[in-house]
């Protein structure tokens, strides 16, 4: 009864904003065809607030059909296009951030500071991109009068962190005893490891912050600082929660710095050195200096986070007894090499660098890989029928076309072992998942394979898997 009073509630309150927005549309463009471009902007910033209540009324909306869909057998695909719908968003604004920053990175390293530049110039640069020609200016401190139209880079960040964090809420907080909780690393309830979850994030960013603020007088003690509170995270999640949900948070605990940078830090220096040269005066060169170092590590962050992001494919990182050094020796690894390009953008050449970060990154794939049986606990011949019937017991109650699970009414990943050839043709997929990574069967070993059936299927592998 109380959906359907929401229901009405909401259809009626969403109407009212959609149309007032779209009224205000309208006026903007009159005011602005009028060449009344004063009252136009006022209108404009206004409207801001609508597109914010938009967004917000959506939330509210898909928070009612869930209402309607919980305990149905619509649930679990309610959730899965609300996954699929907030991945995308993520992974947009996502990318528009990171090329924004990367693209931002390039420029600073890339800019002609010596050739034919003004003296108000830091330097400049020619680029042609989409069949243009494009010219570029940096100023040294900030232009003599700010153009009334200064594009701000800050909602892709924003936008990022928000749909990141309604992921994050979706797959591993509304499904925690699957997805979050391992119980073999920690057992713990729900609504803890969602609180050890969000605390953390609060927590690594006040640490971050303090670190940036206090020991940003000599870089080699801030950069081993900083090091060591990202790989203590590393750990600290690896003990808390399952593997997987380990390296996602850490993607999030880094995003969430890089993010919080941009909010907290970035843009109110820039907005305070905008208010500065509004009124003819110099800006702080404090701000400048923080906001530098905070896109500093951001920099370094964004190839871990990109890792982060589809480690969840690789369960050979993630599903490793050391999952946590793994993770550290990739962060290493992928950081070092963004620090190879930053290097060869500012066109200075490094031997030794990449070379370093690809032998580190060999030394984890290395370090993942499988261990063959002991050949005392092998029997002579395994065969492929005593393989078929540990797959039938333990993994086809999900992986059917007509799965018999409770939750899994589709085979996940549109992985079947229904027929022989079926569980033959996948071997090496099984071989990944239930002996390297021991993370099948899902749900925390829900069909309890044993240890000594994930040696048959090492054993026959190693055999050459007979037929
Ligand atoms: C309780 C249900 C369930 C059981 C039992 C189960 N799985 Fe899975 N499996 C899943 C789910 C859910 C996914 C998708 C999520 C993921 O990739 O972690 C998955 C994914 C996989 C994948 C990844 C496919 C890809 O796209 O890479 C493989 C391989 C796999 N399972 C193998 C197995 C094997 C082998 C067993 C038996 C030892 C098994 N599963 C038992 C639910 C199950």
């Amino acid at each position: 009864m109380i959906e359907v009073f929401l229901l009405i509630a909401w259809v009626v309150i969403f109407t009212v904003i959609v149309t007032a927005t779209y009224k205000l549309n309208h006026s903007i463009k009159a005011l602005n065809a009028k060449g009344d471009y004063e009252k136009a902007e006022t209108i404009q910033t206004s409207q801001n607030w609508f597109y914010a209540l938009i967004v917000v009324g959506s939330v509210c909306g898909i928070g009612i059909l869930y209402l309607f869909l919980k305990g149905s057998i619509y649930e679990s695909h309610f959730f899965e296009w609300l996954n699929l719908t907030v991945r995308l968003i993520h992974i947009t604004f996502g990318i528009a951030w990171i090329g924004a920053s990367f693209y931002f990175v390039f420029l600073e390293n890339a800019l002609n500071r010596t050739e034919n530049v003004r003296d108000e110039l830091a330097g400049n640069l020619w680029a042609v991109h989409g069949g243009g020609f494009y010219y570029v200016e940096k100023y040294k401190l900030a232009p003599k009068e700010i153009p009334k139209h200064l594009h701000w880079f800050k909602y892709e960040a924003y936008f990022t962190w928000l749909s990141g964090f309604c992921l994050l809420s979706i797959v591993y907080y509304f499904n925690a005893s699957s997805y979050l909780i391992d119980p073999e690393v920690l057992d713990i309830l729900p609504s803890t490891a969602i609180t050890i979850s969000i605390s953390s994030l609060i927590i690594g960013w006040v640490l971050y912050d303090q670190i940036c603020k206090r020991l940003n007088k000599n870089k080699t003690i801030f950069t081993i600082a900083i090091t060591a509170l990202v790989f203590l995270f590393a750990w600290f999640y690896a003990q808390v929660f399952s593997g997987r949900a380990a390296y996602i948070h850490f993607g999030a605990f880094l995003g969430t710095l890089m993010a919080a940078n941009v909010f907290f830090t970035i843009i109110p220096g820039q907005k305070r050195m905008v208010a500065a040269a509004k009124k003819g005066l110099l800006p702080n060169p404090e701000d400048g200096k923080a906001a530098g170092l905070r896109s500093y590590t951001n920099n370094y962050f964004t190839l871990p986070v990109l890792f982060v992001m589809i480690s969840n494919h690789f369960p050979s990182t993630f599903g490793n007894t050391y999952q946590w050094l793994v993770l550290i020796g990739i962060t290493l690894g992928t950081a070092g090499v963004k620090h190879y390009l930053n290097l060869r953008e500012k066109g200075e050449l490094s031997v030794w660098v990449m070379p370093i970060a690809v032998v580190i990154l060999f030394g984890m794939a290395f370090m993942t890989a499988p261990t063959p049986p002991k050949y005392e606990n092998c029997q002579e011949n395994v065969s492929f029928t005593e393989i078929q019937a540990i797959i039938n017991n333990r993994c086809a109650v999900c992986h059917s076309a007509n799965p018999t699970d409770d939750v899994w009414k589709v085979a996940p990943n549109g992985i079947k072992y229904d027929t022989p050839e079926q569980i033959y043709n996948l071997k090496d997929k099984i071989f990944q998942r239930a002996v390297v990574s021991k993370n099948m069967p899902f749900n925390n070993n829900q069909t309890g394979m044993t240890q000594e059936e994930r040696d048959m299927i090492n054993c026959w592998m190693n055999q050459g898997a007979p037929k």
